[in-house]
């Protein structure tokens, strides 16, 4: 009791705890003692006749646990404020592309007047700004949109070729002005399947994929595109040990020869994976596949590849030489994990980057297509 009057000058509350024990009052306090904290309980002793004689203290000491309280209430706290924040760049986003749209709607109307050479370069200027604006806006919208969980995943048939086919042929005009030699890779067993995702969901991530290996990649270089099932071994590894993983996708990134050179149809590669494909579909299970985008752009270094799925974070340099608003990727790995799945990245710099993302789908046993 003395100690605790000396270090704070005053007594931390214990002579007011002891008179009210003293009244007949159970007490609880907690004391801040030397960087400690003590939760101390006040219990009044009586004897046969219900008068106070005395009082029982006990003394624990709750550093570690109110500490570890302290923390998830501002963790809790810290959760609300991104939450708020998503949800306000989400009404904001929204109410901006209202008029965002009049006007890129307005200045196509306005290009089909009669100008003068400058008007047209003025309006040209309006309508790339517009359309990069429209883009930003879309990107924050869809990643204020999931952050705050408020992304539905939609449930559709598709096939997994045909997906490739249509987003690759979204690309063919920059492929050909890149001269890019572009392959797409089937694995045999999933040509025929029908699954049932958000194929639009999924579609976009390899988009974003496919965009950055045209946007990282010089003139004259390569980009492949594969999709293959993996084991529930591989999936394992995958995710639970991501450096063997890791040196696997590295092998592949060095070795992988370029046969097709055009994004046409897919090139069928033949594999064992026919088993666990029967196997998922026997016990209703999702087969995990692996979706791969490879280029041999400029690569990226060991001390960025972590952060690249950090919204608006972009490898030193890249805005000014590239444009973009750093958000594709942040928005590929939301996209990823609410679809149960993972993404990652493995990559040298100067020689190019091998960008993977992995899905448990489900498949329909009865094909639609
Ligand atoms: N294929 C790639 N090769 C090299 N660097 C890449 C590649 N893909 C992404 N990066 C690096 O990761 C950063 C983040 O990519 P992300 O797609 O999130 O943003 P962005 O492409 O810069 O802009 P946005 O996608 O919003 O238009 C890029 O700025 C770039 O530095
Ligand atoms: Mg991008």
């Amino acid at each position: 009791m003395e100690e605790f009057i000396d270090v704070k000058g005053e007594d931390c509350g214990l002579r007011e705890s002891i008179k009210r024990t003293l009244n007949g009052e159970n007490v609880s306090a907690d004391v801040d003692y030397r960087g400690h904290i003590f939760s101390i309980h006040y219990h009044p002793l009586k004897n046969e006749r219900g008068e106070v004689t005395g009082a029982a203290v006990v003394t624990n000491d709750v550093t570690i646990q109110r500490q570890a309280e302290r923390l998830a209430v501002s963790e809790q706290s810290a959760i609300k404020v991104a939450h708020m924040k998503s949800e306000f760049l989400s009404t904001m986003s929204h109410e901006i592309r209202t008029p965002l749209n009049g006007i890129i709607g307005m200045s196509e109307l306005l290009a089909e007047t009669k100008m003068d050479e400058d008007q047209a370069k003025y309006l040209t200027i309006i309508q790339n700004s517009g359309s990069h604006l429209l883009t930003l806006i879309n990107d924050i919208l869809d990643y204020s949109k999931i952050d705050s969980g408020k992304l539905v995943l939609e449930k559709r048939d598709f096939n997994i070729v045909a997906l490739l086919e249509s987003t690759a042929s979204l690309f063919s005009q920059k492929f050909l002005s890149k001269d890019l030699k572009v392959s797409l890779i089937v694995d045999q067993n999933l040509t025929d399947l029908t699954i049932t995702a958000d194929e639009g969901r999924i579609t976009q991530i390899l988009i974003n994929l496919v965009s950055n290996a045209i946007k990282f990649t010089p003139a004259s270089g390569s980009i492949s595109i594969r999709v293959v099932p993996l084991s529930k071994k591989e999936v394992y590894i995958l995710r639970e040990d991501k450096n063997s993983m890791k040196r696997r996708l590295a092998a592949q990134l060095k070795n992988e020869i370029v046969l097709s050179e055009n994004a046409g149809a897919p090139r069928v590669i033949e594999s064992d994976a026919g088993l666990l494909i029967e196997e998922a579909i026997a016990s209703n299970e999702p087969v995990h596949v692996l979706f791969i985008v490879k280029d041999t752009g400029i690569g990226i270094s060991k001390d960025t590849e972590e952060r690249l799925f950090s919204p608006f974070f972009q490898a030193l340099g890249t805005n000014r030489k590239f444009g973009g608003t750093g958000l594709g990727l942040s928005i590929c790995k939301k996209l990823s994990e609410l679809m149960k799945g993972d993404i990652g990245v493995v990559s040298k710099e100067g020689e190019g980057s091998l960008f993977w993302f992995e899905l448990p789908l489900q498949i329909n046993p009865v094909s639609v297509t």
